[in-house]
């Protein structure tokens, strides 16, 4: 979709947020807290932003960027070159942080996190939900959408660590309540930390993170396999050089991908027969009948079967 940026907004000396709408101000696909879209730059640079607006404005998105030291064009792009009035291409949201029942939720971000984490605490207080959250970020001036946050009320705090040392995470995670469920976002360092508390949760409480970069693992060598795709009656080979997106898409099937690292989604293909390794950093059971072919392959070599 063409969208035209209505706003941008210095959140922070490193994040700008940017308010999108149709030309005519006419309604947007709906979204839910947790999802994201891909925005598409004249560079050709593809990202994904969380949606961190108001789910009844249905005429706008709202997204932030940081600028990122390392940038591979896209947030420099907009922090140096986008204006008000540029059309940006925005794919449909799409949501893989969903917000799931539960007793209580305990809300955690660090830094650009707040974006998905912000719209969920915005929808369960509009529910009356038990929800707490917390935001930490190093300094105070690096607190995006700090007056949203304060707007809350007192279930939403902010936690600086130059002044008050690091958030503790085992602590925090030591005092919730059975049934309560963990929604977080923010950079590796404070991912990683929470999911290797996750085996200290009380029972009942689940753990849900959104990651901007994939978990760090090591893999064996890969192997070549080979992979049907049933619906379109293809089968392809793929050599340990060539990820399983790139011989399906090489072969015609009709496969797209974005962040090609496992982290977004948007590849997403069912497993009808064959044993996959999950090399994404999305899935969280092992048995998952759905592969992200943009980084993970057969297991052992074995033939795979895709609903594709
Ligand atoms: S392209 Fe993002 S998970 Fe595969």
């Amino acid at each position: 979709m063409p969208l035209v940026v209505r706003e941008i907004t210095r959140q922070t000396p490193d994040i700008v947020s940017i308010r999108m709408q149709n030309a005519d101000a006419s309604p947007l696909p709906a979204w839910q807290p947790g999802a994201h879209v891909d925005l598409q730059l004249i560079t050709r640079h593809e990202r994904q932003y969380s949606l961190c607006g108001d789910p009844a404005d249905v005429a706008s998105y709202r997204v932030a960027v940081r600028r990122e030291e390392l940038s591979r064009g896209g947030s420099h792009y907009i922090h140096a070159f986008l204006r008000e009035g540029a059309t940006v291409w925005v794919r449909p949201p799409r949501n893989l942080f969903e917000l799931g029942e539960a007793r209580a939720y305990l809300l955690l971000a660090a830094g650009i996190g707040v974006t998905p984490i912000l719209a969920m605490a915005r929808h369960l207080a509009s529910v009356d939900a038990e929800w707490r959250m917390i935001v930490a970020a190093r300094t105070r001036d690096g607190v995006a959408f700090a007056d949203e946050i304060g707007a809350l009320g007192e279930r939403a705090t902010v936690h600086v660590s130059a002044e008050e040392g690091r958030l503790d995470l085992s602590t925090l995670l030591g005092t919730i309540a059975p049934g309560t469920d963990v929604y977080a976002c923010g950079p590796a360092a404070f991912t990683d930390a929470l999911h290797a508390l996750a085996p200290t949760l009380p029972e009942g409480s689940g753990i849900h993170l959104e990651r901007f970069v994939p978990r760090a693992r090591e893999f064996s060598p890969n192997e070549a396999f080979t992979a049907t795709a049933a619906r379109s009656g293809v089968t392809v080979d793929v050599p340990p050089t060539r990820s399983l997106l790139e011989s399906l898409q090489g072969a015609g099937v009709a496969v797209s991908g974005s962040c090609l690292r496992g982290v977004c989604g948007s590849c997403a293909v069912p497993v009808l027969a064959g044993a996959v390794e999950h090399r994404d950093s999305l899935t969280t059971d092992d048995d998952a009948r759905v592969i992200y072919p943009c980084v993970s392959r057969a297991r052992s070599g074995e033939a795979l079967v895709l609903d594709v």
